[in-house]
C-alpha cells in the first residue's frame, strides 16, 4: 500500500554537505532503504527520520525487520540500496577505520535484543568493553570508575558490578546492557525490545528509568518494542513498520486515526485499548 501521509519526512534530496547536523535536522535520516536476504525482501524503499531529543518507538509484527533496520543504521547490516545519515554523517559504504565514522559511533549506545552481554565478563567488565574499544589509552582505574557510575545510573547496585551475567535476573541483565550502552555518554541510544521478558512491574520500572535517563541526559532514543505500555508511557512518536516500509509515524492518537488494518488491530485491539486507558469490550479476551 501507499505510504500514509502522516510522516513529515522531507522529500529525498542530496546528502547535506556539512558533517554535523544543524539543531533542527533529524539525528537519523533514512531514505529509500532496501534490505534483502537472497530473494527475501525485508525493506523496500523505507524512509524514516528520527528527531533530536525524541523517544521514537518502532513497532511492527515479528519478522517485519525492526532489528534489521537498527542493524542497518549502526552498520552491522549492509543494505542493498538507500541512504542513511546519523548526525549528518553518511553511514553506508564507509571504510570502518574512517575516523569520522568512528566519531559518530562514539556518540551512540546500543542495547541489543538479546542483551548480548559477554558471559565470561563481569557486569563491570562488560560496561568497560566500549571504553576499551574506543579509548584504549584510558587507565584501568578510570575505566572502572566510569563503569561503577554507569552501573548505579541504571538502578543496579555497586555489589552487582563483580557479578557474571549468569548470576543476574533477566531485569538486571537488561540494566547491565543499558549501563554498557551508556558507557560512552551517548547522545543517541538504540534499544531493541528492552522490556521483553520482564514482568509488568519490572518493565514499568525499566521504562521509568529509561525516561529519566533520556530527560536528564537529553538523549535521542530509537526504541524498538512490542510493549504497548512502553509506547504509551514514554514514546513521543511511534513509527510503524509494515509492508516492508515505515507506513506511518506519529503520536499514538494520530496513528489511531489511520485506517490501516495492522495499526487498528494493534492499537485498537483489546490490549491496545487497555494500554490506552480504555476497557476491553465485553467478551473480548486479552489472549
Ligand atoms: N542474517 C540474516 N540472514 C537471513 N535472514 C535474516 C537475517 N537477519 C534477519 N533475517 C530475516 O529478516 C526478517 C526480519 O528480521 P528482524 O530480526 O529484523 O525482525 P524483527 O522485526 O526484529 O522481529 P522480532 O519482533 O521478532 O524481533 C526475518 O524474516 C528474518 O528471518
Ligand atoms: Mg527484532
Amino acid at each position: 500500500m501507499d505510504r500514509l501521509e502522516l510522516t513529515d519526512a522531507a522529500p529525498a534530496s542530496p546528502p547535506a554537505a556539512q558533517h554535523d547536523a544543524p539543531d533542527d535536522a533529524p539525528i537519523i535520516r533514512i531514505r529509500g532503504l532496501v534490505n534483502r536476504f537472497g530473494d527475501n525482501i525485508i525493506h523496500d524503499q523505507l524512509d524514516l527520520d528520527v528527531r533530536r531529543g525524541e523517544i521514537l518507538g518502532v513497532v511492527g509484527g515479528s519478522g517485519t525487520g525492526k532489528s534489521v533496520l537498527m542493524r542497518s543504521i549502526i552498520g552491522l547490516q549492509q543494505p542493498a540500496a538507500g541512504s542513511i545519515t546519523v548526525f549528518g554523517e553518511p553511514m553506508l559504504d564507509r571504510d570502518p577505520a574512517d575516523p569520522e565514522l568512528i566519531a559518530v559511533q562514539k556518540r551512540w549506545g546500543i542495547l541489543f535484543q538479546n542483551g548480548a552481554l559477554f558471559s565470561t565478563l563481569t557486569v563491570s567488565e562488560n560496561v568497560q568493553v566500549p571504553l576499551r574499544e574506543y579509548y584504549p589509552a584510558m587507565s584501568a582505574r578510570l575505566r572502572e570508575e566510569i563503569a561503577a557510575y554507569k552501573i548505579l545510573m541504571t538502578g543496579l547496585n555497586a555489589v552487582d558490578g563483580p557479578k557474571y551475567p549468569a548470576e543476574l535476573s533477566g531485569g538486571m541483565r537488561k540494566r547491565a546492557g543499558l549501563a554498557r550502552a551508556l558507557a560512552l555518554d551517548p547522545e543517541l541510544l538504540f534499544l531493541d525490545e528492552p522490556t521483553a521478558g520482564l514482568d509488568p512491574i519490572g518493565a514499568a520500572a525499566f521504562d521509568e528509568q529509561t525516561l529519566e535517563l533520556q530527560r536528564t541526559l537529553g538523549l535521542t532514543l530509537f526504541l524498538i518494542t512490542h510493549d504497548l505500555d512502553t509506547l504509551h508511557a514514554i514514546c513521543d512518536r511511534v513509527a510503524v513498520l509494515a509492508d516492508k516500509k515505515v507506513i506511518a509515524v506519529g503520536t499514538i492518537d494520530e496513528l489511531l486515526a489511520l485506517d490501516h488494518p495492522w495499526i487498528q488491530e494493534y492499537f485498537n485491539g483489546p490490549r491496545g485499548r487497555v494500554a490506552h486507558g480504555a476497557r476491553p469490550l465485553a467478551g473480548e479476551a486479552l489472549a
